[in-house]
């Protein structure tokens, strides 16, 4: 076995992967016990001196104990995902079968776009677009590519990333309603309609494709940053005053600020009636989908063209996995050429090549974690779970707003909460950092009509009421260490 890996000395992937395995266990079971700082920044050139990158390279041999003591220091300085005051971004804290998925599909090196690289890997992408897409109500694509179909029938793509499915979204769109881009490149009129609440991608995506940031008209929201239907046809008529065409409507299932859903049954119908392409970005919040209890905060959202949902924020999926799916496959067919979904569907083999539909040409298989995941947990066991964590950000609300220090700027619908010290000035970036520099608890921040908020994700299963009430008590000691005549703690 070790010839396969033209390896040396004691090499052995059985031995060192062993090392690693006790490493990663140490590291969750230190982690979830909520043991040590949740977060640690020393400084980059420490850190690279520290883990002797240098020599490693320079001598090779990375095996053995020489393994265990790289992958110690690393672990030491990576933030702890499984720590239950980790409550800070919207990265999901995996299952540990993510893990060994990556492991296999690392050791297999398949491909999650071109069926002769891997027809298991493409399968799963295949029948798990098929899966989500009957989550939102769209029809599932045929098992038989080939069969032309005589029907709208739902399609999709893995992306690596919200951030790229939205992009490629965009770009489906602007070939539909200019298929002529392809040769001619891009017409001056293109404009996008958005809230400001949207995620930056999206600005980035009309940057991208040479709109520029100028083509993205704000769609009016209400204070918490929610599209208000009702304003959407004087947006709309502004578009058309300038002399452009509104390429798409995009729309936030949850917003990544607050985490606010746009109301998509309103919104779908205004786009179905002047058949303009609606994007729904539910990169957060798309997971709701999933459980009967929060399904109706995506009310509507059949009404879309295009989904983007991350399977790496509230499925328990290590980064990156997201899926991209279209309420008619032929949109997304003939996203990035005009002619490659006739070319496609000439071509006779015994599966499907996503090739055509990504911006990617070698692209990573990103569906085995996802379905290693769902089918540890069982779909009904991932509900549950973003129902628990949704129910906790409600009670830590409730639990925060009771305080006579504290409020929240809006109600939460999913698992980001938003809150602030009852003080004046602003003062909630310091307090982070100063929350940060202590270590014991991990928060971010997002602004809110002008004004700076504290701002937690609870995607942790081991965060509890209990880590929030901790957090608010160490809020309150760096504020009163800051009292004058008090020296600082950090
Ligand atoms: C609503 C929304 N869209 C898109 C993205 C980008 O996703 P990714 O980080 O996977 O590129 C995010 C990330 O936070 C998000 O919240």
């Amino acid at each position: 076995m070790n010839n396969m890996f033209e390896t040396r000395g004691d090499m052995s992937f059985q031995a060192d992967a062993e090392i690693i395995v006790q490493a990663l266990n140490n590291f969750y079971e230190q982690s979830i016990a909520g043991e040590g700082r949740v977060i640690q920044q020393p400084p980059m050139s420490a850190l690279i001196a520290e883990m002797e990158l240098d020599s490693l390279v320079r001598d090779g041999g990375l095996a053995g104990k020489k393994l265990a003591q790289f992958i110690d220091r690393y672990l030491a300085a990576i933030t702890r995902i499984y720590h239950p005051a980790n409550i800070a971004h919207q990265q999901a804290v995996p299952h540990y079968m993510a893990a060994l998925a990556g492991l296999v599909d690392n050791f297999v090196s398949s491909d999650g776009s071109i069926y002769e690289f891997g027809p298991a890997s493409v399968s799963i992408e295949y029948f798990l677009i098929n899966w989500l897409l009957q989550k939102v109500g769209w029809r599932p694509a045929p098992l038989n590519p080939q069969r032309a179909a005589d029907e709208i029938r739902g399609g999709g793509i893995l992306t690596n990333g919200g951030s790229l499915a939205n992009l490629t979204a965009l770009i489906a769109a602007r070939t539909r309603i200019a298929p002529q881009v392809w040769r001619e490149g891009n017409p001056r009129d293109l404009a996008l309609l958005a809230p400001a609440e949207t995620h930056y991608s999206i600005a980035r995506a009309a940057g991208i494709m040479g709109m520029g940031h100028s083509a993205v008209y704000s769609l009016e929201t209400d204070g918490r940053g929610v599209i208000i239907p009702d304003r959407l046809p004087a947006a709309y008529d502004r578009i058309e005053a300038d002399g452009k065409r509104a390429l798409a409507l995009v729309a936030n299932a949850g917003s990544t600020a607050v985490g606010l859903y746009d109301p998509l049954q309103e919104i779908g119908a205004f786009c179905r009636e002047r058949d303009l392409w609606f994007h729904v970005d539910g990169a957060h919040g798309g997971a709701a989908l999933l459980t009967n209890k929060h399904r109706r905060l995506l009310q509507g959202i059949e009404l879309a063209d295009s989904l983007t949902i991350n399977m790496h924020k509230l499925m328990r999926v290590t980064a990156l996995c997201t899926a991209l799916l279209v309420r008619d496959a032929q949109s997304l067919d003939q996203a990035f050429t005009q002619k490659a979904s006739y070319l496609f569907y000439d071509k006779e083999q015994p599966g499907f090549d996503f090739h055509h539909r990504t911006v990617e040409c070698t692209k990573s298989v990103l569906g085995l974690k996802f379905f290693m995941v769902l089918a540890a947990m069982g779909e009904a066991g991932l509900a549950e779970y973003i129902e628990r964590q949704f129910a906790l950000t409600a009670e830590a609300y409730d639990y925060l707003q009771s305080l006579a220090d504290f409020e929240c700027p809006v109600e939460p619908q999913c698992n980001i909460l938003c809150f602030r010290v009852k003080v004046a000035g602003d003062i909630h970036l310091a307090l982070r950092d100063r929350l940060l520099a202590r270590g014991n608890y991990f928060v971010s921040t997002a602004a809110l009509n002008g004004e700076r908020y504290l701002r937690l994700t609870l995607t942790n299963p081991a965060t509890s009421l209990d880590d929030i009430k901790g957090l608010v008590r160490e809020i309150r000691e760096v504020l009163d260490s800051d009292r004058p005549g008090d020296s600082p703690e950090v």
